[in-house]
């Protein structure tokens, strides 16, 4: 699935008005994700995960600074992403049904903090490049 140039333009567009609330945004999408979606807690067995630990806050910084490479460079995401796909899918192998569930989640945190800029074709644009972006880092999984 290739984003066009309209989805582009609405992704750009939205991620600009974030600013700098993203790691917000990544770090209250994790909690959701792991809250919602237990079994993604394996992955981060290491982790403190009680909500508000700093290290999902930090992770939650990490995911959220990587989503703005990608919007950076979403006319070549498999180059900008390569070496987080080789650490998904070699390194820690995650399995690629959890992309779904952080993208999900990633959704209803933004939709939730700017419901006016999550018109239907703004989102119809974030599901897309959010899926280019899993697709991209599962590319490698087997
Ligand atoms: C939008 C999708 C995702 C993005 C953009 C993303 C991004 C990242 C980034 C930037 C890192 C840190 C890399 C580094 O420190 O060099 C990371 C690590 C990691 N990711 Fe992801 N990730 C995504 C999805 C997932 C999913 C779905 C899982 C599993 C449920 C996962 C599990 C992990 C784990 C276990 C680590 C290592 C954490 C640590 O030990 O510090 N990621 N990811």
């Amino acid at each position: 699935m290739a984003l066009s140039a309209e989805d582009k333009c609405n992704v750009k567009e939205f991620w600009e008005k974030l600013g700098e609330n993203t790691k917000v945004y990544g770090t209250e999408a994790l909690v959701r994700t792991f809250l919602s979606f237990p079994s993604t807690k394996t992955y981060f067995s290491h982790f403190d995960l009680s909500s508000g630990s700093l290290e999902v806050q930090a992770h939650g910084k990490k995911v959220a600074d990587a989503l703005s490479l990608a919007v950076n460079h979403m006319d070549d995401l498999p180059k900008a992403l390569s070496s987080l796909s080789d650490l998904h899918a070699h390194k820690l192998k995650v399995d690629p049904v959890n992309f779904k569930f952080l993208s999900h989640c990633l959704l209803v945190t933004l939709a939730r903090h700017h419901p006016g800029n999550l018109n239907p074709e703004v989102h119809a644009s974030l599901d897309k490049f959010l899926s280019c972006v899993a697709s991209v880092l599962t590319s490698k999984y087997r």
